[in-house]
């Protein structure tokens, strides 16, 4: 068994942040959010990992490298125009030679990893097993339609009226047999190869494709909704440590983990929260749900439900909630009481994230 690891596509929904990094190094607790995806592999015995990239190769191959850190082979498969998840696995074609592969959506999030989808395809080995989730509202999704022996029966891409409240999530295991099936088809209005129009080849020609039902956590951090909640269900998860100092003065309540080197004064911590290695927070309230950046300075500042990523500073700013800032960004209370200057890049959005 190897993995396909999707980390190109174009990112649209996350503008401005992919005008200058991919959306699958998007921090989460910290953490960019591919490494939750990496690990959940290797968790599953699986180590010999393509991972496809676009436009932000170099910054993926940075964070990743050779893959040995999480212990993973990782070979590397260019795509040079986001045209599709099934064109993905076309150009990976070579790399994944005659083996059965488990694919999965480098800006994903599956609680309960991905072990259970490949061991339960190792059982009966179908053309393949799609793991699918309930979700609230099935239209912005691909949707399954079931069998009563767990077979899925049909499939469609957004649709306007759901057979089903089954969508498929960000992960998916394949035999051979979806080479066939992705020669088969065609680019979708959206000018896209679709990974769904492929199994749904596979059924039209009687081939099995197999439900992989989950009723774990799952989020696709293609949205700042989804960020922030998967950022809030991921710091649910830590563990709380004091790497970095904190003084007398300060309170930390809750799971707080304070990374090395940061430094934490006057203030109050409410866990979840993580404060990341050689930030500063001083006189300020952080917390709950929250991630503050390495390097970053908080000072006199109440910070909630919120991602700082590295190196940016926040003054004065007297409650902020649902918000993400960038890298190195500077954030301060405007001198007028009422007024406020903006220094905004392209596509900002000053306005509630959620
Ligand atoms: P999506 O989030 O569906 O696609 P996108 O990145 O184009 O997003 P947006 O609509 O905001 O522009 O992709 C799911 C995952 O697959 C994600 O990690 C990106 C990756 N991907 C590729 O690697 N190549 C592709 O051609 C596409 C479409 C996605």
């Amino acid at each position: 068994m190897k993995a396909l690891v999707l980390a190109g596509g174009s990112g649209i929904r996350l503008r401005p942040f992919t005008h200058s990094m991919p959306k699958q190094l998007f921090p989460i607790a910290n953490r960019p959010v591919l490494f939750y995806g990496l690990e959940a592999i290797g968790a599953a015995g699986v180590h010999d990992v393509g991972v496809v990239v676009g436009d932000h190769a170099e910054a993926i191959r940075q964070a990743v490298g050779d893959g040995a850190s999480f212990g993973l082979k990782i070979t590397y498969i260019r795509q040079d125009l986001p045209l599709g998840l099934a064109h993905c696995v076309a150009i990976a074609r070579d790399f994944l030679a005659d083996e059965d592969f488990v694919m999965y959506l480098g800006d994903n999030v599956i609680g309960d990893g991905v072990e259970p989808i490949v061991s339960a395809f190792g059982r009966t080995r179908p053309a393949a097993r799609v793991m699918l989730g309930k979700v609230g509202d099935p239209r912005r999704f691909g949707v399954a339609e079931v069998g009563p022996d767990g077979r899925v029966l049909r499939l469609a891409e957004k649709p306007a009226v759901p057979r089903s409240d089954l969508a498929m999530i960000g992960a998916y295991v394949f035999s051979p047999a979806v080479h066939e099936a992705i020669a088969a088809i065609e680019p979708s209005e959206r000018g896209e190869r679709e990974i769904t129009d492929a199994l749904s080849w596979l059924v039209a020609h009687d081939h099995v494709v197999e439900a992989h039902v989950s009723s774990g956590y799952w989020q696709d951090t293609g949205t700042f909704a989804g960020v922030l909640d998967c950022n809030r269900a991921m710091l649910d998860a830590i563990t709380p440590a004091v790497l970095g100092s904190v003084d007398d003065a300060s309170e930390l309540i809750g799971p707080v983990v304070v990374e090395e080197n940061a430094t934490v004064s006057r203030s109050r911590v409410i866990g979840p929260a993580v404060i990341g290695s050689g930030a500063t927070v001083s006189e300020s309230r952080i917390g709950p749900y929250t991630s503050i950046g390495a390097k970053c300075t908080v000072d006199r500042s109440v910070v909630e439900n919120s991602i700082i990523l590295g190196g940016s500073s926040l003054h004065g700013i007297p409650g902020m909630r649902d918000s993400l800032i960038g890298r190195d960004a500077d954030v301060r209370r405007a001198e007028t009481p009422g007024s406020c200057s903006l220094i905004l890049g392209d596509h900002s959005s000053v306005a509630p994230a959620v």
